[in-house]
């Protein structure tokens, strides 16, 4: 709908071109909004008011010609000219009906596929294997998925990319320890990396002998040494089969094949540097290969060096993610390319951006972006820790989830079996954590509190998978009985009227997820609607509505608002039930 009112708009605007009142070479943007104000309309624009300069004409007689210049359609109910120009567009019924009608009878929901289907590379999750994932990996996995799928929905080819740290210094201490280890101890501490790094980094700090070991060992590893290698292997596997289970408990669709480790770029690094080289960007300092770009300065206005390669020959994090970006768009043929990564990175992404294209490791019309987040805070203000202080597990912290979840749920009367109460904790449990992520804007920081997001109250996961529940549960009662599924839709009441404009609304918000990378958008969207739904349910009898055409109508609004209310859940990586 949105899209079409666009298409009318412009259409006006073409035409005033033509007329030269609005001067022809003048670039227009329609801008429209959601007014908050039913009285202002569905949709309303300030159009009028941006182009009276150009037009040197007076806004609400430019709102006029923009009123009279749209062609005639069967979209809009009415225009009216508010304020000092603003303009107010009501959809039609027959509109809406017609969009509710196409939304029951799609399997996509009506949806429409993007213009131009692009191949989108999104990188994320993407965490240092050394460790075990804890809390700080959470936002990229929950975030970077939610928009993965989005876009995929959207008729994009995604391709998933978790660039996983798995080289480095920190691997030849846990390689020495690995080796001091006999084989069946070794198997048993790293069953817990946690207190295997810990472990390890102790020893590193107690024992000069081990230390200089360790360090034979990175140089050992990184000459392709065959024990080594043995040795590494066997350490990235066990952490990469841990980060699985994590991603398999959470519901994020990364799998092993979609692992392209920074070790994978190791033989490309050379010719990072040699093209560096060639295009005349680099500088030696101090030993060092670095390139300074004239977009970057220091606080001081001291130039900002891109340091490539170390003092000994070592590649850095940079090198790792110029060969990345490069193989991103000439190797996977990506269009666009999105970095859910940590805002404290914004820097590093800038720089590696400008630089790929100045040194033309990408080319042409790429878009690059990094989608930067905040940081999950405690209660106290600061990063959130674990009770002891160091730093939470991502397994403990999903563990406690369903434990939680479990006891909220016991609260509740309930006819679930235990094994089904189980299966449901660990669905709200983790959809909890999950949605209370999701829901907040991407680039804030969020607090982490256990009391906000396992409750049944306000914009939370249990809310929504019990309004969920709800809407199930009037086809449940309705059993087997048929209804009229090619009914008209009656929208007589206002919160019918309410939800149908809400429903159509879905098209519209899943491309500006999209376009802004933003899952909170889709959050506000699925909890408003499940405010809608729940007064609509409240004044407008369904099943013990005695007019048959009023029950069919208001049957299939409640149809559509499940069909409506699951799809977005499973786009935001939340599963629904059917009971609760
Ligand atoms: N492993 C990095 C970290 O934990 C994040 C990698 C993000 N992706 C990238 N292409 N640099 O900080």
């Amino acid at each position: 709908m949105k899209e079409q009112l666009e298409q009318l708009l412009a259409e006006a605007i073409g035409q005033l071109k033509a007329q030269g009142k609005i001067p022809a070479d003048h670039s227009v943007n329609i801008q429209l909004d959601r007014p908050r104000d039913k009285s202002h309309g569905d949709f309303a624009t300030n159009l009028a008011l941006m182009l009276a300069k150009p037009a040197k004409s007076n806004p609400r007689q430019l709102a006029e010609a923009i009123v009279e210049a749209v062609p005639e359609n069967t979209l809009l109910a009415k225009m009216d000219i508010a304020g000092p120009g603003f303009i107010n567009f009501t959809i039609s019924q027959d509109q809406l009906k017609d969009q509710l009608t196409a939304m029951l009878n799609s399997d996509r929901l009506n949806v429409d596929k993007a213009d131009q289907s692009k191949t989108i590379v999104i990188d994320y999750s993407s965490p240092n294997l050394a460790k075990e994932m804890h809390v700080g990996h959470l936002r990229s996995a929950i975030i970077g998925d939610a928009v993965s799928r989005v876009c995929e929905f959207l008729g994009h080819k995604v391709v998933r990319q978790n660039h996983v740290g798995d080289w480095g210094t920190q691997f030849g201490m846990l390689l020495a320890y690995m080796e001091a280890l006999d084989n069946q101890s070794a198997e048993y501490e790293l069953s817990n990396l946690e207190t295997f790094y810990k472990a390890a980094k102790q020893r590193f700090d107690e024992s000069e002998e081990f230390a200089d070991r360790a360090r034979q060992l990175v140089v050992k590893l990184q000459s392709g040494d065959a024990y080594c290698l043995k040795l590494w292997n066997q350490f990235i596997d066990v952490s990469l089969s841990h980060c699985q289970d994590v991603y398999d408990r959470l519901g994020v669709k990364l799998t092993r094949q979609d692992v392209m480790a920074e070790s994978a770029y190791n033989n490309k690094l050379p010719g990072v540097i040699e093209h560096l080289r060639e295009k005349g960007l680099l500088t030696e300092d101090q030993g060092a290969q670095c390139v300074f770009l004239e977009e970057y300065k220091g606080k001081e206005g001291e130039p900002l060096p891109i340091i490539v390669q170390k003092k000994g020959g070592g590649y850095l994090y940079a090198t790792t993610d110029l060969a990345a970006i490069e193989y991103r768009q000439k190797e996977l043929g990506g269009d666009h390319l999105m970095y859910f990564v940590d805002a404290r990175q914004a820097l590093h992404f800038d720089q590696i951006f400008t630089l790929a294209r100045k040194a033309g490791f990408v080319e042409g019309d790429i878009q690059l972006n990094h989608y930067g987040f905040g940081t999950v805070m405690g209660k106290d203000g600061k990063p959130y820790k674990s009770r002891d202080g160091g730093v939470t597990k991502l397994a403990d912290l999903l563990d406690e989830a369903e434990r939680r979840a479990l006891e909220l749920l016991q609260q509740k009367t309930t006819d679930l079996t235990d094994e089904q109460q189980k299966h449901v904790a660990e669905v709200i449990g983790i959809s909890s954590v999950k949605y209370a992520d999701l829901s907040k804007n991407r680039t804030s920081d969020y607090i982490f509190d256990w009391n906000h997001m396992l409750t049944f109250e306000g914009n939370t996961a249990p809310y929504l998978l019990y309004a969920f529940t709800r809407v199930n549960s009037i086809f449940d009662r309705l059993g087997n009985t048929a209804f009229d599924r090619n009914a008209d839709i009656i929208l007589s009441d206002e919160r019918e009227l309410a939800l149908a404009n809400q429903l159509v609304r879905f098209n519209e918000v899943l491309h500006q997820v999209q376009d802004k990378a933003m899952p909170h958008f889709l959050c506000g969207f699925v909890f408003d609607l499940a405010g809608r739904f729940s007064s609509f349910y409240e004044a407008c009898p369904i099943l013990n509505q005695e007019d048959e055409a009023l029950r069919n109508s208001r049957l299939k609004l409640s149809m559509l608002t499940a069909n409506v209310l699951k799809q977005g859940l499973e786009l935001l990586g939340i599963p629904t039930l059917e009971k609760m």
